[in-house]
């Protein structure tokens, strides 16, 4: 059969596409969209073809996942920072680390977590004062931090004493959007001051890993959290590995949902009606302070949820790599090139959703009918989000918590975004924190 390569954009020689994606991913993601099924680019030297049938991404993700590992040199990047954790690692490693972890992640365990989450979220709330603006951005940041090490690492680990916090900030910093490019191609030894940064805050991390895994084997105490299930595993993990895990934990499991919650703050300003719709139905749910029994209760909440992560996916999209070549709609894609699963574009599709910009909770109300990989913020298949069910969890939780206290008024106007390895807001969040009741509240 004939070789057909796919439509894309055109680039400029040596850089391909690169200048345009660095812009602005999402926005140059949305362009490609019109060129059909599946859209041919380069960027960062790689030879990207994005696919835009939700069936297509089903193929990639789920019923034909081993022809399309993770993409390689993408997945060397992040193997810098978090070794071969379960993000990073393929095969084998990864089939056996997935078994062994995924016994922390079931629902008596993320129920066990709620309480965690809600003491957590009141100290936030005590930390907040009204008429005095915060960074959202930052306050979701340090509380989702402080749920995972509490949840997953215990909970006589004082985030902030220990330099965590600071620690874990500049550790992401080469992956910031702006910072992404030049990581990708400066050489390690570069004296660029980011990368020097995040070498130190890597060792101050591995340092404290290091100092809790050892409490931890010298304790007494029978815990049931991620690092009891890390160190009792049946088949033993060697310290460098529970490292990488550990790592790997810290960089994947609350940055996602502190995003999340930034965008959700930043809808409800925007949408007051749906902010009263969902205080009312808190009111309503919980007998007190959010328990784990009122997450079954809510439903708006939920539905909030799932539209933010719609509309403003943290994961904008994933990547992988077929090992051998194959046709997507009638065109050739080649082993070893990069295949570009667009979260943002179908999540914002308008062959799948009314309205697509919208932000329309009530959407979730009747499951809608549209194909199942239009929606994907988890990913899907056996990579799927470890950690979905505890993100879920969370972020109502969080909410619940912090929505019969506050209301948040926002400084800025349009929230300006900019993509790297997660979606996030370019520059401030800062808002000014109020109490409902002195804003008017409605039952
Ligand atoms: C709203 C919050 C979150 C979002 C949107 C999100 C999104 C994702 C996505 C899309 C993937 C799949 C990536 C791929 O297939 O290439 C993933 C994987 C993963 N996530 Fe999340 N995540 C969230 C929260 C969490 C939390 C709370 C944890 C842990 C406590 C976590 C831990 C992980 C891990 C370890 C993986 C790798 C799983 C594997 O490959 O086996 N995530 N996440």
């Amino acid at each position: 059969m004939a070789t057909r390569t796919p439509p894309g954009p055109r680039g400029l020689p040596l850089v391909g596409n690169t200048h345009q994606w660095v812009r602005d991913p999402c926005a140059f993601k949305e362009r490609c969209a019109d060129y059909g099924r599946v859209v041919n680019y380069e960027i960062l030297g790689w030879d990207a073809y994005m696919l835009t049938e939700p069936a297509d991404v089903e193929r990639v993700l789920a019923d034909e996942h081993d022809r399309f590992p993770k993409h390689e040199e993408g997945n060397d990047e992040l193997r810098t920072f978090l070794g071969d954790g379960l993000v990073t690692s393929q095969g084998d490693l990864w089939e056996r680390q997935r078994a062994a972890i995924q016994p922390a992640f079931d629902m008596t365990h993320v129920k066990r977590y709620a309480d965690v989450m809600v003491d957590r979220t009141a100290e936030t709330s005590e930390r907040l004062a009204a008429g005095e603006p915060v960074d959202v951005r930052d306050a979701m940041t340090r509380t989702t931090l402080e749920i995972l090490v509490d949840c997953m690492f215990g909970r006589d680990i004082d985030v902030a004493d220990r330099g965590i916090y600071d620690a874990v900030a500049a550790f992401q910093e080469p992956m910031r959007p702006r910072n992404q490019p030049i990581t990708f191609f400066a050489p390690d030894w570069a004296p660029i001051p980011f990368l020097r940064r995040a070498e130190r805050a890597l060792d101050h991390l591995e340092e404290q890993v290091y100092d809790i895994l050892e409490r931890r084997r010298a304790g007494e105490e029978d815990r049931d959290d991620l690092l009891a299930v890390l160190v009792d595993a049946d088949q033993a993990m060697a310290d460098e590995q529970i490292r990488d895990e550990m790592l790997t934990f810290l960089f994947a499991g609350h940055e996602t949902t502190a995003l999340t919650l930034t965008y959700v703050w930043d809808l409800l300003s925007r949408n007051p009606d749906v902010e009263r719709r969902l205080r009312a139905e808190v009111d309503e749910v919980c007998d007190g302070r959010p328990a784990i029994e009122d997450l079954f209760e809510f439903e708006y909440a939920g539905h909030v949820v799932r539209e933010a992560l719609r509309l403003y996916p943290p994961a904008h999209e994933i990547r992988r790599e077929p090992v051998e070549d194959v046709r997507f709609g009638g065109y050739d894609v080649p082993a070893g090139s990069l295949l570009v699963l667009p979260t943002w574009v179908l999540h914002r599709d308008d062959r799948f959703w009314d309205d697509p910009e919208a932000f329309r909770p009530e959407r979730w109300a009747d499951g809608g009918d549209r194909p199942e990989f239009a929606y994907f913020p988890f990913g899907g298949g056996p990579r799927r989000c470890i950690g979905q069910q505890f993100a879920m969890t969370e972020a109502q939780l969080v909410l619940a918590t912090l929505v019969r206290d506050w209301t948040f008024e926002r400084r800025y106007d349009d929230l300006e975004l900019t993509a790297g390895v997660t979606l996030q807001p370019s520059g401030d969040v800062e808002m000014v924190p109020r109490r409902p009741d002195a804003v008017g509240r409605e039952h």
